[in-house]
């Protein structure tokens, strides 16, 4: 039987194939091809061992592929086949040129539409699904339609609000699905053939529209908004740990206002993934382009937070270990820039493990799913580090242990048998609060939290 729709999408990343995974599980109608430059990327998507981990994806790709859901590096022919066509590139910080450091480097972007505009032969819906700058869907639209050229290209934004480690409870039962749209006849038309593919699965109530350009910044504001809260509690850890108060304590009765909430208020050693900083700073760049300079400062003070917190965390660890790391062994109690997942972009470990091998200490690296990604951010840093599965392997022979990731089973280790295998005087310095302190301290340990006071045996 023919299939009632034929989608495509361009970018094979971490959002491009859970998202396309489940439109194809939950929409068996429609084909949903996923294409790539990289083939090495599609390889792995057709294979048992998939690029990415994330809890419930291989269960979901297992139940459609070779059904509905075909991942392919021919995009020429995937371009002609579709009707409707994602874009899920990456758009990382530009780091060349005017707005390096800030903003949005929009090349593959930019390749995408003219590939799109070359190989179409039949009019296309287009929808934006990587994260971009205001008015990004206007510059795609004048891409498309520069040729001399009878088809029509409508352009819609969609933004995707997944988080990683839960993408797939995310896109099962989002909180919102979010659709931009012109607000032509034409525009509307196109926009109601989204909601219709959503509609499949997402009640009605959820499936928000909006003009493109409130949809384009509601991701970007949604991202600032959920750093800023991290980086508000991050801000205060640091006055708790001066005032002796527990931070934990704080942001409980803080969040017991229903104003304000509970979720997203853990003090850690910082945040990381690949958006949060990009976009703030993307829209830093914007506000800076149309000369709001207090709009700007505000919300680039989030990620200085950000900044100060890792540096913050650097600092106390050298100042408690006497004031020297040279020739010390340090395990790093994971490496992803949050659990379950193996994704270790600006991951805060990346930084914390840079400034540790230039204070000389020798790096013991451990995580359940992130040690390629570990060994492949550290190559050609220079120091000594290596890389060990089991996290009590890992710790043996250490003097400390950075808890860089909040990965439940470090919370159900053999502490005991932990403390007995390190040197000593023997340090925690648990950067997600995850671990029973007390219990530590009473084992031997001089624990060091974020945003309470130390516990130790000086
Ligand atoms: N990762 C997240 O949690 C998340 C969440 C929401 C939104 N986003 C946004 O989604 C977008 C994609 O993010 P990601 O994490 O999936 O990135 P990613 O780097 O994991 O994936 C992007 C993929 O696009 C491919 N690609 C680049 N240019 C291409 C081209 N011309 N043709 C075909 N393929 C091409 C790359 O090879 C790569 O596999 C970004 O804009 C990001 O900001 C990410």
């Amino acid at each position: 039987m023919p299939f009632k729709r034929n989608i495509l999408c361009i970018g094979a990343g971490y959002v491009g194939g859970p998202t396309m995974a489940m439109i194809a599980f939950k929409c068996p109608q429609y084909k949903v091809t996923v294409v790539d430059i990289n083939p090495e990327r599609i390889a792995q998507w057709n294979s048992d061992n998939l690029p990415i981990y994330e809890p419930g994806l291989d269960q979901v790709v297992r139940a459609a592929r070779g059904r509905n859901l075909f991942f392919s590096t021919e995009i020429e022919k995937g371009i002609q086949e579709s009707d409707v066509i994602f874009v899920s590139v990456n758009t990382p910080t530009k780091t060349f040129g005017a707005g390096a450091g800030m903003a949005a480097d929009l090349q593959y972007w930019d390749k995408t539409a003219r590939e799109i505009r070359k190989y179409s032969r039949s009019n296309k819906i287009i929808v934006e699904k990587s994260t971009l700058p205001v008015k990004t869907a206007q510059a795609m639209e004048r891409i498309l339609t520069c040729a001399d050229t009878a088809l029509c290209f409508d352009v819609l934004s969609n933004p995707e609000f997944l988080a990683e480690g839960t993408a797939i409870q995310n896109l099962e039962n989002p909180d919102r699905v979010l659709i931009g749209s012109a607000q032509s006849a034409e525009g509307i038309c196109a926009r109601d053939v989204l909601v219709e593919i959503y509609a499949n699965w997402v009640p009605r109530e959820k499936i928000i529209t909006s003009n493109i350009w409130s949809s384009e910044l509601s991701k970007l504001v949604a991202n600032a908004f959920l750093a800023q809260r991290i980086s508000s509690v991050n801000s205060i850890s640091a006055l708790c740990e001066k005032a002796d108060a527990d931070v934990q304590e704080v942001a409980r009765a803080v969040g017991m206002d229903s104003r304000v909430g509970a979720k997203f208020l853990n003090a850690s050693v910082g945040f990381g993934g690949s958006c949060f900083k990009k976009d703030i700073l993307n829209l830093v760049y914007i506000c800076r382009y149309y000369d709001l300079r207090e709009v700007a400062d505000y919300w680039e003070g989030v990620v200085k937070i950000n900044e100060y917190q890792k540096e913050r965390f650097i600092l106390n660890m050298l100042q408690v270990m006497f004031n020297t790391l040279a020739g010390k062994k340090i395990c790093l109690f994971g490496f992803a820039f949050k659990a379950d997942t193996g994704d270790t972009r600006e991951s805060p470990a990346i930084q914390i493990a840079k400034r540790l091998m230039e204070e000389r200490a020798e790096l013991v690296i451990t995580d359940p799913k992130a040690i390629y990604n570990a060994e492949e951010d550290l190559k050609g840093a220079i120091g000594n580090v290596t890389y060990v599965e089991d996290p009590c392997d890992a710790a043996a022979g250490c003097c400390a242990i950075a808890v860089m990731t909040e990965w439940p089973l470090y919370k159900n280790l053999d502490y005991r048998e932990i403390y007995r295998k390190m040197a000593k005087p023997a340090f925690i310095f648990d950067g997600r609060n995850i671990l029973d302190h007390e219990a530590l301290h009473n084992m031997g340990f001089n624990v060091f939290p974020i945003g309470k006071p130390p516990l130790t045996h000086f």
